[in-house]
């Protein structure tokens, strides 16, 4: 008999790296300056890895500080899914290195891409798993080194990201909602307003590829903002309707953490400026990490209540977007 479980977050961690780059910092290597950066994207200062940190460490230590929340060991976990654009390396997967390190040998691990919505792809995924009996107990992170994919010298993309990682442990429950089904989409004919063309199959590394910057992130940044808007604030209301919840019983609306004009748009699209979260001006766009970190900070600085209801919603580089609707317990 086909099971549907309620599934529940019991516990999130996240972890960004110790070095703080500020506004002022990237105006002695580009063309730009703090008042820039900040009245464009209220973004004041974000975190760069060392040199020796890989996206799996980011992952590993956010995981290691969920499972800690959670009052789990690792070896419980049956399912770790890494969400990220920026793997350790094209294989093997990054999940399978933070598997190493957390030491969750009972887990299955893969890797999941769908960029800056991947965090909210993967609790989905982990969910739908849960939900009908395939696995008990799932760890769900969204780690990125953003930092080793940019143009420093590009003042239009190398202003807006940083790096770190976030993550969230699932398991079913039988008490309140849980992690409501989600809200996904997809637009593939506009991939190339957001992508890193060069260092995959279509078109290998070469030295005339690295020599054309083809292996940095490439991106039109008016038509991302457009698309953003829309698709985020569309996603959160046909989640709420799909779960059939009214925008005033939300307590709190977390959403990908890419631009605070982008926030605030939606926010003032569905009349809920009181009730966003953003910590944008902290970390800058971290891409699959920032809606991890973002709800780990909601949960532990006391933002989300129990019995309340949060809505996330992601929108990245695909396209792609999603929004779900989560009754936060009282085990968090
Ligand atoms: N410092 C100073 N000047 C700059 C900088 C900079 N860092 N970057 C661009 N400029 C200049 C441009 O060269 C241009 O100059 P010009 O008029 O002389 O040609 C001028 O500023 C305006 O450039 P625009 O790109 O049109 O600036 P805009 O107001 O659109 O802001 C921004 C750019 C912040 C990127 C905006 O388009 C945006 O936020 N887009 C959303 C993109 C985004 O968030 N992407 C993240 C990844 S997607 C995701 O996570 C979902």
């Amino acid at each position: 008999m086909a099971l549907n479980r309620t599934v529940t977050i019991l516990g999130t961690g996240s972890y960004v790296p110790e070095k703080v780059v500020t506004n002022d910092d990237l105006a002695v290597l580009v063309d730009t300056s703090d008042e820039w950066i900040y009245s464009r994207t209220g973004m004041k200062e974000r975190r760069i890895c060392a040199a020796n940190q890989a996206t799996s460490d980011l992952g590993a230590e956010a995981a290691k500080a969920a499972l800690k929340d959670a009052g789990l060991d690792a070896a419980e976990i049956d399912l770790l899914i890494v969400a990220t654009l920026s793997p350790d390396m094209f294989f093997p997967s990054t999940a399978c290195f933070v598997q190493d390190q957390i030491g969750a040998k009972n887990a299955f691990c893969y890797d999941l891409g769908a960029a800056c919505s991947g965090f909210l792809y993967a609790l989905e995924n982990a969910r739908a798993q849960i939900a009908c009996g395939a696995v008990e107990t799932a760890l769900v992170i969204g780690a990125e080194k953003m930092s080793s994919f940019l143009d420093w010298e590009d003042r239009s993309t190398c202003i807006l990201f940083g790096d770190g990682a976030g993550a969230a442990i699932l398991q079913a429950r039988d008490r309140g909602r849980g992690l409501m089904p989600a809200v996904m989409g997809s637009d593939g004919a506009l991939a190339d307003l957001l992508w890193t063309p060069g260092g995959g199959s279509r078109n290998p590394i070469s030295h005339e590829m690295v020599n054309r910057k083809e292996h940095f992130i490439q991106m039109q940044g008016r038509d991302v903002f457009k698309h953003a808007v829309t698709r985020m604030g569309d996603a959160v209301m046909a989640t709420l309707e799909k779960n059939e919840i009214a925008v005033d019983e939300v307590a709190c609306f977390i959403p990908h953490q890419a631009n605070i004009r982008i926030i605030d748009a939606i926010a003032k699209r569905l009349d809920v400026e009181d009730r966003m979260f953003s910590n944008v001006e902290k970390y800058a766009n971290t891409s699959s990490a920032a809606l991890a970190i973002a709800l780990d900070e909601a949960a532990h600085e006391g933002v989300l209540k129990s019995g309340d209801l949060a809505v996330l919603t992601v929108f990245g580089s695909g396209f792609t977007w999603g929004a779900s609707v989560l009754e936060w317990g009282e085990n968090q």
